[in-house]
């Protein structure tokens, strides 16, 4: 990955963290921060060494405190559709991603910045942190995928309520509804949501990759088809040599060793 200005990326074992840092603007999303977030994810799907991925922003206020105002200024109709097409497409890129990806939310998630957090698998916040759509304030309303995952995690009438008022949550009230896994109030956040795609990466990387894909599937059809891809996925796992390892090791009592085959 060449010419990241930024994205860090930073490898931890077999996790990756990507780092937004535009903190002199509570790295808010402008086109090209969109841009280097879809080539890192590109990037990251090809590294085999990669089981997980942890999202954060530089920082200790802001995960991402919304798309960037000053690139809305200009927006007409048509650009404005162009604008929400592009960002619905990388969220949607996180979204269906085939490793576990985990948002770790260290201040403000905002707009386009809650809309980033709804589109990994999982958020984890730090105390601090707080979450809102204020694009209403703006005239405007969420054009990345929001007004259609915030109500999948928490319900409607919570998103509707969010949506429209504007108002921010904090941590407690955001674990409460279930917009996060969990809230760290440690000094070091990173270490805690590291730990906690830990508990995940260490499970075979295939039934986790097919897992998530029922997950979602199961979210955008019918019980019976959904029913009949669960049915296919299970199939694939099935005989796979990780599964042999996963029983061998619970049958010998020993931790498994899995190797993605
Ligand atoms: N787009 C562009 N710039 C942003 C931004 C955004 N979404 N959010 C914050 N910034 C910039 C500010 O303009 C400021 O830049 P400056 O120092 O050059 O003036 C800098 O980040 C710091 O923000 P500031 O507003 O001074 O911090 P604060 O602590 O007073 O307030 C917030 C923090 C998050 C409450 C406030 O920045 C805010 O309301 N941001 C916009 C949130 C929003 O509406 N997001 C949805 C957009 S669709």
């Amino acid at each position: 990955m060449t010419d990241l200005v930024y994205l860090s990326i930073a490898i931890d074992g077999h996790i990756a963290v990507v780092t937004i840092n535009r903190q002199d603007k509570l790295n808010a999303l402008n086109l090209a921060v969109i841009k280097e977030i879809e080539q890192v994810f590109i990037g990251l799907s090809e590294d085999d060494d990669v089981r997980g991925i942890i999202l954060t922003g530089e920082g200790k206020k802001a995960f991402v405190a919304g798309a960037d105002i000053g690139e809305l200024a200009d927006l007409n109709r048509q650009t404005g559709r162009v604008q929400s097409k592009r960002g619905q497409r990388v969220f949607s890129l996180i979204e269906n991603f085939s490793k576990p990806v985990v948002a770790a939310i260290n201040g403000y998630a905002l707009g386009g910045g809650l809309e980033l957090a709804l589109s990994c698998h999982l958020r984890v916040a730090s105390r601090t942190a707080r979450f809102g759509f204020p694009e209403v304030s703006l005239g405007i309303m969420p054009g990345f995928g929001g007004t259609v995952r915030l109500s999948r995690v928490i319900g409607l009438g919570r998103a509707i309520e969010m949506t429209l008022t504007g108002d921010m949550i904090g941590a407690d009230k955001a674990e409460d509804f279930g917009l996060v896994s969990a809230v760290f109030g440690s000094d070091d956040f990173l270490s805690d949501a590291k730990d906690f795609l830990g508990r995940i990466i260490r499970h075979s990387p295939g039934a986790i990759q097919k897992a998530l894909r029922s997950l979602y599937f199961a979210q955008d059809t019918r019980t019976v088809e959904a029913l009949v891809m669960e049915n296919d996925l299970f199939g694939q796992l099935s005989g796979s040599e990780d599964m042999r390892e996963g029983i061998s090791a619970f049958l010998e009592k020993r931790k498994p060793v899995f190797k993605g085959k």
